[in-house]
């Protein structure tokens, strides 16, 4: 299993060299020796939509650069002035040395823009998931957390003190079956689930799970790092897809997707984000997030409040793609956002895929275990409101001549 890490328990232990693991370590290294590793290759330069990786142009599918704002020229002009005015960094967290004004202009201003009393910007968005989550759950309450949730949410779920119980992935009727059987046993509950699925691209069922927060009193917390910028009016996310705002009790998003920069945030009721102000370790002790990406997205802000055309762009995009896979034969699962996964099945073939795909001139990104279960390994592929129609066919064109000599469609 790729990267998969297991925790043994319990006496005797033999004493042994500490390092014995990393040099045992072979799972990264067989795909190296056999020609597929498909991580970490530098981008020499970019355009955002394009970019150029060992010296050849390659259109970009394995991004989250959803609006495609990190080359937008009023959203670099931004980030160039407040390097000018504050200095290139903040050298120390925000609780003590590091507030800038731009940080609290940028929370009232994603209040508004999210319809929240109030907001709260982490360094980066696993921070904030991290940090809100452990503050809040004590050792009395429990979380119930989808299977599909990202990274950053089990982190927070591993770091809190109350216990974590998982349903299936975005089943409702899952979920009311644990609460029915768990719920009783703690005090406060916490539903957690991602507002757009990061691998699969499908929408969280939010006014099931709100159902679910009402029937069983849990508090209700969806992260919308992959909605910010797609979903909802103006890109302002699921629960504006839904109308329902007011029943998520806190919005969790990132700036390094639609808003082309790094750092987080937490949203909802003045108390609330007080207590995580005052409560999460990740945000006291982790030095804040740097001027040129506060304004950054500040500038995102006023552009996604200016340049409507931005989120047509995008939707047109994705739905191209979605329809031209289906109508070659691709399974792309259900996907309903501009993230299309393409199911390849097996895992060495989704290497080989992935690696044919990177020399016709494709950046896109392979997803195994344990991000894609057993067998179900698959090729993410995400668009942008930037990708021209002439990199889109080009894209198809490759996926259609490769999809044939790898008999996936
Ligand atoms: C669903 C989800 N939540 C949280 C994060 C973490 O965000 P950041 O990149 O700001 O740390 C990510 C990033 O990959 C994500 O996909």
């Amino acid at each position: 299993m790729l990267f998969h890490v297991t925790h043994r328990k319990g006496p005797p232990f033999m004493s042994m060299d500490l390092f014995e693991k990393c040099r045992t370590f072979e799972d990264a290294k067989f795909l190296l020796n056999a020609g597929v590793y498909p991580f970490f290759r530098p981008i020499e330069s970019s355009t955002g939509a394009t970019v150029i990786t060992h010296g050849a142009r390659r259109v970009m599918i394995g991004s989250n650069n959803y609006l495609g704002l990190t080359h937008h020229p009023r959203v670099k002009e931004a980030a160039k002035k407040a390097i000018d005015h504050y200095g290139t960094g903040c050298t120390g967290s925000r609780f003590l040395n590091g507030n800038l004004s731009s940080h609290e202009e940028l929370e009232e201003r994603l209040a508004k823009f999210l319809g929240k009393e109030a907001c709260l910007v982490f360094s980066t968005g696993f921070l904030a998931n991290q940090g809100a989550l452990s503050c809040l759950i004590g050792r009395n309450d429990a979380i119930f957390s989808d299977r599909e949730n990202h990274a950053s949410i089990i982190e927070g779920t591993r770091l809190a003190l109350g216990d974590t119980i998982r349903y299936a992935h975005n089943d409702v009727d899952s979920l009311d079956r644990v609460l029915d059987e768990k719920r009783s046993q703690y005090e406060g509950a916490l539903i957690v689930a991602d507002g757009v699925f990061s691998m699969s691209g499908d929408i969280v069922d939010l006014p099931g799970l709100v159902r679910m927060a009402s029937k069983h009193n849990c508090k209700l917390y969806i992260d919308d790092a992959h909605s910010l910028g797609v979903l909802g009016e103006r890109g302002r996310g699921t629960g504006a897809h839904f109308k329902l705002t007011d029943e998520i009790d806190l919005i969790m998003g990132t700036f390094s997707k639609s808003f082309a920069s790094i750092g987080g945030f937490i949203a909802g009721d003045t108390d609330t984000i007080h207590y995580i102000k005052h409560k999460a370790r990740t945000f006291m002790f982790s030095a804040a997030m740097p001027p040129a990406a506060v304004a950054t997205v500040l500038e995102c802000l006023n552009v996604a409040q200016d340049e409507p055309e931005i989120f047509v762009n995008l939707w047109k995009n994705a739905r191209k793609m979605k329809r031209e896979f289906t109508a070659m034969g691709y399974n792309t699962m259900n996907s309903q956002t501009p993230i299309i996964p393409v199911m390849i099945g097996d895992e060495m073939k989704t290497f080989a895929f992935t690696k044919a795909l990177y020399e016709s001139g494709v950046f896109a990104t392979p997803v195994v275990k344990p991000a894609a279960p057993e067998g179900q390994a698959l090729i993410r592929t995400s668009y942008m409101a930037t990708h021209t129609d002439q990199d889109l066919d080009y894209v198809l064109e490759v996926f259609r001549k490769l999809g044939k000599a790898f008999e996936v469609i």
